[in-house]
């Protein structure tokens, strides 16, 4: 996810899941190729498996990325075919890829044929006004051919004129049943339903009829629900607690802070890691006053580990 699945994320997830795939945000091949490669693709060992997330259309440029990704030790390589933003669409690549198939399929050929991790796409299931099973069934089937056997499903249609991205997240309805019709009818193919899960309940449901479930918004807003899910649908009984993931990050942030990267690069992405708890609000101001400007001492980062046990203490059941 842009702006949200930063290194500093993705370690941070890695603390509350030994097991969920994590990807990179959306990284343009041309960034890829000719940026700052440390900084734009470097990652820490601890956040695998990890997939890299690519935008393109440029078939020479989508194969150098998929060498790039092997050589770093990506686990996978996702090609982007779900992204309506406008800047995106001027680029062509995201979600106006649906409308072309054949162009898709000769990408992913290529794609595969470039390295020896796994190809996989990020789609939607229509656009504008093709929301119908014929045409994503032609689309899932022409990738699959060329050699994608995993698809991770959005299950909205895009709207490519007129909304904005984040209008493009609520406004097309889910259609969860136009997935499983897709997941019934190739069975061999690897489904990941995406889209509006928010709980354990839901992630059972719909793993009866999808391989796999994508997460976005509801991890990023609450964290710990990830833990939830290590815990209930990977069975690990010894999640760390909410005070034990700070004590590592307060670690991380220590070490980070050494080789140049500021306390707030690193935090943002913590602040709804009491939601839904008590001291949710402590939190969230401490962080505000202390370590979401720029020039946040790290020094303060000791002072967390007091309200991190202080909220502990305060959700212990009563008994
Ligand atoms: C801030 C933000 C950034 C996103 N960036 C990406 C991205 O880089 N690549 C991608 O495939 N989807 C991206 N998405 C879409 C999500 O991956 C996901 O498909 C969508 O939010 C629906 O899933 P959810 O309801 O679980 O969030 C982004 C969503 C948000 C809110």
């Amino acid at each position: 996810m842009m702006d949200c699945t930063d290194r500093h994320e993705r370690y941070f997830l890695r603390l509350l899941s030994k097991k969920v795939m994590l990807y990179t945000e959306m990284v343009a091949t041309k960034s890829a190729i000719h940026g700052d490669r440390n900084k734009i693709l470097g990652f820490n060992k601890i956040e695998k498996p990890l997939g890299l997330q690519v935008g393109g259309s440029d078939k020479k440029e989508l194969s150098t990325v998929c060498k790039i990704a092997e050589d770093l030790g990506y686990d996978e390589i996702n090609i982007n075919l779900g992204c309506p933003s406008k800047k995106v669409q001027q680029n062509k690549f995201g979600a106006c890829l649906i409308k072309e198939p054949d162009l898709v399929a000769e990408c992913v050929n290529e794609m595969v044929k470039s390295c020896s991790i796994p190809v996989t796409a990020k789609t939607r299931i229509g656009f504008d006004d093709t929301e119908n099973f014929q045409y994503l069934n032609n689309f899932v089937n022409k990738i699959s051919a060329a050699g994608c056997k995993t698809i991770i499903l959005h299950a909205r249609k895009a709207i490519l004129k007129g909304l904005t991205p984040k209008e493009n997240l609520k406004i097309p309805k889910l259609n969860y049943p136009m997935v499983y019709e897709i997941k019934k009818n190739n069975p061999n193919l690897e489904i990941v339903i995406n889209g509006g899960i928010t709980n354990c309940l839901q992630i059972k449901e719909h793993l009866q009829k999808c391989d796999g479930v994508m997460i976005g918004r509801a991890i990023y807003q609450n964290p710990y629900f990830l833990a939830e899910i290590e815990n209930e649908i990977f069975s690990n009984l010894n999640v760390p607690s909410r005070s034990e993931i700070t004590e590592k990050l307060v670690e991380y942030v220590k070490e980070e802070t050494q080789k140049g990267t500021r306390v707030n690069q690193i935090m943002r992405h913590t602040v709804g890691l009491y939601y839904g708890q008590n001291g949710a609000n402590k939190w969230k101001r401490f962080l505000s006053d202390n370590m979401m400007a720029r020039d946040s001492d790290f020094q303060k980062v000791d002072h967390i580990m007091e309200i991190a046990q202080n909220n502990e203490k305060a959700n212990q059941p009563i008994s």
